[in-house]
């Protein structure tokens, strides 16, 4: 069995779900503090609690076979870790070391991190290779960066294998399952709330980057094929392979106006777009170097077109206006 962290937020439940439709055993445990328990079908094994929590852990360690562990459960609002970097480090770090504890000592070895490209902080070479120093810009990308440290430790000292994918921006939706977060800091869904007049404009930070537009530059990645990167991070591990560190994009970077534009094509209304000041430690291009994801996993990524991204994430806000408050859950 797995057990999926985190299973009731946005990546955590697709992921949830592809393992499920493959006829692997997940068992998912999350604190709801910001997911949605109408994301994880009734069948599968749910635990509510902090992952942070050693008993229940311990728990779940005893009454279904844990073979291998992906962690998405974090808080991940750059701006809140800068108000409240305590929070974060308690959260991500803390709870994180207290996870790793209890994994280990039901002899679990095996574990698939959610890092992120905000551990890279400012790049110095894109596309961003794996390799690129690691010097994060908030306390969210530190938070995320000291787990991989923790994981390279463990490796050495307990032999725990890991693979830390480092997410670039996930974007997208499955047929049943979508992104809402309350509040929502991510571009598209922004941009959608925008086009069904929940949001009077889209705020677009900085047009004086440079870059082509003048606007950000970012790496959007279908939620499906991140879930499915996972599944061939613990095929790897499961054939013994070597904990590793890995960068999840397609390599295609898009600026703000082009997520825009193609936001107003796909859904075929207007996007008013409302131009504030540069926000502190967002740099101008994150776009991920992807060789690595396509040599060691194997990882071909279906959704290559931005455009399809929206779409799919669209299908979704049409039938979800409200997110998962549209289920009645
Ligand atoms: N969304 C992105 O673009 C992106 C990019 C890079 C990295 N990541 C990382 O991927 C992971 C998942 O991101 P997401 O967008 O699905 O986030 P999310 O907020 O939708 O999901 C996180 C889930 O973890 C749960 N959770 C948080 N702390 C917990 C705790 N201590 N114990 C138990 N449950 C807890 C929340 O209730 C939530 O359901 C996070 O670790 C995030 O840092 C996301």
């Amino acid at each position: 069995m797995i057990l999926v962290t985190g299973a009731a937020g946005y990546i955590g439940s697709v992921t949830t779900e592809l393992l499920d439709a493959r006829g692997v055993g997940v068992v998912a445990l999350d604190n709801l503090s910001r997911g949605h328990r109408a994301s994880v079908a009734r069948h599968v094994p749910f635990y509510l609690g902090d992952v942070g929590n050693r008993e229940l852990v311990a728990q779940i360690a005893r009454e279904h076979e844990i073979d291998a562990c992906i962690h998405f459960a974090a808080f991940a609002y750059v701006g809140e870790s800068t108000a409240e970097p305590a929070r974060y480090f308690q959260n991500n770090v803390e709870q994180g070391i207290e996870l790793l504890g209890a994994l280990l000592e039901a002899g679990v070895r095996r574990f698939v991190f959610s890092s992120s490209c905000a551990t890279y902080g400012e790049p110095q070479q894109v596309p961003i290779p794996e390799e690129h120093p690691q010097k994060p810009t908030n306390p969210y990308g530190w938070s995320k960066l000291f787990v991989e440290r923790i994981l390279e430790s463990y490796d050495q000292a307990y032999d725990l294998k890991f693979v830390a994918l480092r997410y670039f921006n996930a974007a997208g939706a499955t047929e049943r399952l979508g992104e809402h977060h309350d509040p929502e800091s991510h571009l598209i869904p922004n941009v959608l709330a925008a086009a069904q007049g929940q949001l009077p404009a889209v705020s677009v930070f900085g047009n004086d980057y440079p870059t082509s537009d003048g606007t950000a530059v970012r790496d959007y990645i279908h939620v499906s094929d991140l879930a499915a990167a996972h599944i061939l991070a613990l095929d790897h591990l499961g054939r013994g392979g070597e904990s590793s560190r890995i960068n999840l994009g397609t390599g295609t970077g898009y600026s703000v106006l082009e997520v825009i534009d193609a936001a107003r094509r796909v859904t075929d209304r207007p996007i008013d777009i409302k131009v504030e000041p540069r926000r502190a430690g967002d740099p101008s291009h994150l776009v991920a170097n992807a060789d690595k994801a396509r040599s060691v996993l194997g990882w071909r990524p279906e959704y290559a077109e931005l455009y399809r991204i929206i779409q799919t994430a669209w299908e979704w806000k049409l039938t979800h206006p409200n997110g998962y408050e549209s289920t009645g859950d």
